[in-house]
């Protein structure tokens, strides 16, 4: 079966992150500068540290790519990291709480916490973001997009608006990646007064994908659940600790007759991918029964505030087992703009799995005809 495989390599201040892209369509158009600007979004955002100063993230594509589009084979997505000095990093001895340090330590038995941290650090983030990339690429090709945005930064809580052309045009026109403007100043505001307390802030992503076809993933086996899929790839990502879908845990405390989403049918709303059944309300955010329902997807995810704080907690040394303050190393204050361009990323590159495996992956050409043929079979139920 066809199967897209995206894995990521490299340590934070390792020579490079890179990412292995498996199983993409051969033939599909890649845009380098679409990839970087993906690359420069998720290295903004008000509130980062000073590491985003040091890197100037741009892709290289190492194999799986001729005259701008793709080979049958893989591909190798590379992103330098200037600030790379593994061998002269110090040695990490005092576990930082909400971090893989000390798990790691015991799991790896590796009393340098450094062997841990350098690759469970975020930066890992940029070769899943450059693959998200060429995902949402091939999206495109079906008429589908991926969106996601900063719809709560610690206190602060923002109005997304529904229109999606003008949630986006918001989007990019802020430092926050938030489409609400008023909220932004608020924003940034509280991450400013965390700086000053030495704390940090998360926050809430919301993710919408749009124009998919209905029926791709499976309710037939539990690996296969397309609910369940995304929430794997949101929920591994650095500091992710919360996904729903829809209204997600809004829907335990409502009786079903207000949480489920009747179902009709409108000759005229015949789209692409909606195919003229309609729903006055999309509660169930596109998936039922673990398969896309052609209404658009819709994703949150939380972030915990960023676990290194200016004001350590306490930790011990894992050599003398005293107590002493957490390790400091050099950290953002929020990070929740970035995690939205991730979560866009590991979304996209989840659906554009679940497309591969529905209509076959060898040729783009193939797999747009597999589309089509799925499509007037569509119509014809
Ligand atoms: C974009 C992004 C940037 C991050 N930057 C930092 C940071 O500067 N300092 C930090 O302590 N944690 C940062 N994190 C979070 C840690 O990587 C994460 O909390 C840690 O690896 C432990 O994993 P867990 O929170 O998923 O359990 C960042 C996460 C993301 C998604």
């Amino acid at each position: 079966m066809a199967q897209l495989i995206v894995r990521t390599a490299g340590e934070s201040h390792g020579p490079a992150i890179v990412a292995l892209v498996e199983g993409l369509p051969a033939g599909l158009a890649v845009d380098r500068a679409a990839i970087d600007a993906d690359l420069a979004r998720r290295q903004g955002g008000y509130g980062r540290g000073g590491r985003q100063q040091i890197e100037k993230d741009r892709v290289e594509i190492l194999s799986g790519l001729r005259r701008g589009r793709t080979l049958p084979g893989p591909m190798v997505l590379v992103i330098r990291n200037r600030d790379s000095r593994l061998d002269e990093a110090g040695e990490v001895s005092r576990p930082r709480p909400g971090h893989a340090d000390l798990a790691g330590a015991i799991g790896f038995l590796e009393p340098d916490m450094r062997n841990i941290l350098e690759r469970a650090s975020a930066r890992e983030t940029a070769g899943r973001v450059a693959a998200g990339a060429v995902a949402k690429m091939l999206l495109a090709e079906f008429g589908a997009e991926v969106m996601a945005c900063v719809i709560r930064i610690g206190p602060v809580a923002a109005e997304a608006p529904a229109d999606l052309a003008e949630r986006r045009r918001r989007r990019d026109a802020s430092d926050l990646c938030t489409p609400d403007p008023e909220a932004e100043k608020a924003m940034k505001a509280a991450i400013d007064a965390a700086r000053d307390a030495g704390d940090t802030l998360g926050g809430v992503i919301e993710c919408v994908a749009t124009g998919l076809p209905p029926g791709l993933g499976t309710h037939t086996q539990w690996t296969g659940k397309l609910d369940g899929r995304l929430a794997r790839a949101v929920m591994s990502i650095q500091a992710v600790k919360g996904v729903e879908i829809g209204l997600g845990f809004a829907a335990a405390a409502r009786p079903g007759s207000q949480v489920h989403d009747a179902i009709g049918y409108d000759a005229k709303a015949r789209g692409r991918a909606t195919l003229g059944f309609v729903r006055p309300t999309n509660n169930a955010g596109g998936l039922e029964g673990g398969m896309t329902n052609g209404q658009p997807v819709v994703l949150r995810a939380a972030m915990k505030p960023i676990s290194t704080l200016k004001r350590p907690l306490a930790s011990i040394n894992l050599k003398t087992k005293k107590g002493e303050e957490a390790s400091y190393e050099r950290s953002d204050i929020c990070a929740v703009a970035a995690a939205a361009v991730i979560v866009e990323a590991a979304v996209a590159t989840e659906l554009a799995g679940a497309m591969i495996e529905k209509f076959g992956g060898d040729s783009l050409r193939q797999m747009k005809d597999a589309y089509e043929v799925w499509r007037r079979a569509a119509q014809e139920l």
